[in-house]
């Protein structure tokens, strides 16, 4: 089943074709992070009006590439939610028309489902059940895989997500955005024990994470000594970071493993890309016997290729939407599109014959 799939939630443009929810026939991404870098972040319309300038040609290119057109596809799938709302819209409504002149049927993918996805495209062999640490720029979550479209949120970040945890600190590091492969880079040449940070705990839940004292701490670091006139050694304030990040990462991950006895752990989302964190997750699973998984580098990121991979799982559940589909800025990976599927009567309807589109 050959699926064409479409991110558009925040700062990239994307299209692949996939099949069978496990191989990447073309993966197509347009990234305007160089243009929002110049606002030190996403800035919500102009990732909008970009996303309306290239999602024909990125389309276009994914079919290109997969060498085939729309009558080779079975299904059109979206990312829906969650995301920026103006964004999404662009992606949802030119799936909606596509799926709709094409006389397809349409799936709504929800993005950090997607994200988890990733692994499938990776690795043949992994299916679930397997608990899942989904880092990104927007979300911190331990979710335990039960089904391809079975989620349970173990454990969420309380205020920042990772991802914003490393932006925000590289950015008052003097790193751009977003800073944290920056970091990451930093890291390598620093030394981890240079600086002692906090290692925030969220009181009665184990599996909950806090990131804004650490981002807090690293802030305050540096205003302090600025006013001092020391100089901060930020290679190794980046190692330290970092680390401290990823203790608290793996910490609670290994915690919420052995409470719900998974031996099967994989990661995912931009931050998974952070090779302080492949290095912790990969040497706490060979240390417990447990098997370990993470998606390539080229898929850590946002791309349309994982929400094909998992949009094949939803259509094999059922997942429709119709005409009526909407964006969503938030939404729970648990609920995802099941409410779609209930909905399926007020689907696309079949253009009547001979009709132009
Ligand atoms: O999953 P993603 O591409 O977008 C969202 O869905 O949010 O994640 C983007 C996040 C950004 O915060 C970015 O700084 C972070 O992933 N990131 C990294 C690395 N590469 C990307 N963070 C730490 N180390 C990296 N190597
Ligand atoms: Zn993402």
């Amino acid at each position: 089943m050959n699926i064409l799939a479409i991110e558009s939630s925040c700062d990239e443009t994307a299209a692949a074709v996939v099949t069978d929810g496990r191989t990447i026939r073309s993966s197509a991404i347009d990234s305007q992070v160089a243009e929002h870098r110049l606002y030190g972040g996403v800035v919500p319309e102009i990732a909008s009006r970009r996303h309306c300038e290239n999602i024909v040609p990125v389309v276009e290119k994914a079919l290109g590439d997969a060498g085939c057109t729309l009558a080779g596809i079975d299904a059109v799938a979206v990312t829906a939610a969650p995301g920026l709302i103006g964004a999404l819209l662009v992606g949802v409504n030119y799936a909606k028309g596509l799926a709709y002149a094409a006389d397809k049927p349409l799936v709504p993918v929800h993005h950090i489902r997607g994200h988890i996805a990733a692994n499938y495209l990776a690795h043949p062999s992994l299916e679930p059940p397997f608990l899942c640490l989904v880092v990104s720029g927007g979300h911190t979550h331990i979710v335990r895989v039960n089904g391809y479209t079975d989620f349970q949120v173990i454990g969420r970040t309380r205020d920042d997500a990772a991802g914003e945890a490393f932006d925000k600190a590289a950015r008052a590091m003097g790193f751009a955005y977003p800073g944290g492969v920056y970091i990451d880079q930093a890291a390598g040449r620093g030394d981890p024990d240079r600086y002692r940070l906090p290692k925030p705990r969220v009181d009665g839940a184990p599996y909950d994470f806090s990131f804004s004292g650490l981002k807090t701490a690293v802030i305050n670091l540096l205003h302090n000594a600025r006013q001092k006139g020391e100089t901060v050694d930020i290679d190794s304030l980046a190692a330290s970071f970092q680390r401290t990040v990823c203790e608290v990462l793996t910490d609670k991950l290994c915690a919420a493993a052995r409470a719900y006895g998974c031996t099967t752990i994989a990661a995912a989302g931009g931050v998974s890309a952070n090779s302080g964190l492949r290095a912790a997750l990969e040497q706490m699973c060979r240390a417990q016997g447990w098997q370990y998984f993470a998606p390539p580098l080229s898929l850590c990121g946002d791309n349309a290729a994982m929400i094909g991979a998992q949009a094949y799982y939803e259509y094999q559940a059922g997942v429709r939407a119709g005409a009526d589909l909407n964006a969503a800025p938030s939404m729970d990976i648990a609920e995802g599109f099941a409410q779609a599927r209930a909905q399926r009567a007020f689907g696309i309807p079949s253009r009547p014959a001979g009709s132009a589109v």
